[in-house]
C-alpha cells in the first residue's frame, strides 16, 4: 500500500493483484482505463453493485457499463451478437466505445437499472485488462461523486473516496473523456428517422470515437447524438441527469466576454483555458495585470480533453468563482466530445 496526494492525503493504492483479490471478494474497487477511472465490482456479486450506487450517490435508475476483457467474456451478457457487432469490436475494441444490446438474463437488474438492455465495453488499459481477465466481467460506472467532474488520475478518485474506496494507480487517463456510448440493440418504437426509415444506431453519448467511424466499420447508419429528440426512444438515463458539473460556473469565452473580462476588476477568482496560440498571448497579458487569473493553455484538443477534469477539478479546489473556456466550433468526434462535456457542466437540469 502507497500514498496519493489528494485532499484526503493518504489513501489506499493498491497493486492489480491486490484489486483482483478485492473484487473476487466482493469489494468495490477504482481502476483506471484510459478514458476515465470506474468504480469496479464483479457482476457475481449483487451486495458490492448496489454500493456502487450508495458511494456515488448515484441515481438508481441509471445503468452501468459491463466491461470485459474481451468480447467473449461479454457474449453471455448479450442478446442478438451480430457480424455487426463484431466488426465493430474488431476494429474499436479494446477501446473508447459502449456498445448497447438487448441483456441476457444472465445481466443483475442493479446492472441494467431494469432495462433490457445492457452496455458493454473492452477498456483499452493494460491494468484494466489484467484484472478483467482474472476477475471476469465487472460493472463500473466512472470512479466521481454522483455530479462531479469524472476522475482521471487516481488522486482524483482519493479527493472524491477517501478512505472509502481502494484504487488502482493506472496513471493519467490517456484519454480524459469517457468513451462513445451507442445504441445497437436494433430498432425500438419511436427510434424512426423522420423518412420513415430505421436509424437502427445512434449515439447517446459523443465520445472520440464518431458516429461515421463507427457507421464505415459496422455497414449501418449511425445517428449522430444531435439527430436525439428529447421525448424519443431510446435514451441513455445518464443524460437527463447534470453531469461533469464543477462547482465553479463554467462559461464559454468568445471576443465578447474577452473584452468584458479586461474590463472585470480582480473580486473574482477565474480560471481561463486557452486553446490557440493567440488566446494564450493574450491572456498571459491579461495574467500579469491579474493575481485572482489562474491561466491554463492546452497545446491542442487532445490535451484539452486530457486535462479538462482535472481543471475542472483544480478550479474548485481552489475556490474559482468562474471557468472561462476559450470558444472553438468543433470539427472533430473529439472536439464535439468536448463541447457535449462544456455544454454539460454550463446547462442546469
Ligand atoms: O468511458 C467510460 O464509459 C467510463 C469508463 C469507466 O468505462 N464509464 C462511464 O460510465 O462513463 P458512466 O456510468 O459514468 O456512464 C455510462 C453511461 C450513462 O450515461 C448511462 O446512463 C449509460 O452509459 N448507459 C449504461 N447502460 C445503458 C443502457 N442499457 N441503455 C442506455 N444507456 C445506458
Ligand atoms: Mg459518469
Amino acid at each position: 500500500m502507497s500514498q496519493v496526494d489528494g485532499a484526503h492525503g493518504m489513501s489506499q493504492v493498491i497493486s492489480a493483484q491486490e484489486a483482483i483479490r478485492q473484487l473476487r471478494d466482493g469489494k468495490v474497487v477504482a481502476i483506471p482505463t484510459e478514458t476515465v477511472y470506474g468504480l469496479a465490482a464483479s457482476v457475481g456479486h449483487p451486495d458490492a453493485l448496489a454500493s456502487i450506487y450508495t458511494l456515488k450517490g448515484r441515481p438508481k435508475d441509471n445503468p452501468m457499463i459491463l466491461h470485459g476483457a474481451s468480447v467473449e467474456q461479454l457474449l453471455p451478457f448479450v442478446e442478438g451478437w451480430s457480424q455487426v457487432h463484431q466488426a465493430c469490436a474488431d476494429a474499436f475494441w479494446p477501446g473508447p466505445l459502449t456498445l448497447i444490446l438487448r441483456a441476457s438474463k444472465q445481466v443483475p437488474t442493479i446492472v441494467t437499472a431494469g432495462l433490457d438492455t445492457v452496455a458493454i465495453r473492452v477498456p483499452n488499459h493494460p491494468l484494466a485488462l489484467e484484472i478483467l481477465e482474472h476477475t471476469g466481467p465487472l460493472a463500473a460506472p466512472s470512479a466521481n461523486l454522483s455530479g462531479s467532474p469524472s476522475a482521471t488520475k487516481a488522486s482524483h478518485v482519493v479527493d472524491d473516496f477517501g478512505d472509502a474506496v481502494a484504487v488502482v494507480d493506472g496513471d493519467q487517463a490517456a484519454i480524459g473523456l469517457e468513451s462513445t456510448v451507442v445504441w445497437a440493440a436494433g430498432n425500438e418504437e419511436g427510434n424512426e428517422m423522420d423518412n420513415g426509415a430505421s436509424s437502427e444506431w445512434r449515439v447517446l453519448r459523443p465520445g472520440v470515437i464518431g458516429a461515421d467511424e463507427i457507421g464505415d466499420v459496422a455497414g449501418v447508419v449511425v445517428a449522430g447524438v444531435s439527430c436525439q429528440k428529447d421525448n424519443e426512444a431510446p435514451i441513455s438515463p445518464g443524460t437527463k441527469y447534470r453531469h461533469y458539473t464543477p462547482k465553479a460556473e463554467v462559461r464559454w469565452m468568445d471576443v465578447e466576454t474577452a473584452k468584458a473580462l479586461e474590463e472585470l476588476g480582480q473580486g473574482t477568482t477565474l480560471q481561463l483555458i486557452t486553446v490557440t496560440k493567440e488566446t494564450n498571448l493574450w491572456a498571459k497579458a491579461l495574467q500579469k495585470r491579474r493575481s485572482t487569473l489562474n491561466h491554463l493553455h492546452a497545446n491542442s484538443f487532445q490535451e484539452l480533453a486530457v486535462n479538462l477534469y482535472k481543471w475542472f477539478r483544480w478550479a474548485d479546489h481552489h475556490q474559482n468563482e468562474c471557468i472561462y473556456i476559450e470558444s472553438f466550433t468543433p470539427s472533430s468526434p473529439l472536439e464535439e466530445s468536448i463541447h457535449n462535456r462544456v455544454n454539460k457542466a454550463i446547462s442546469t437540469p
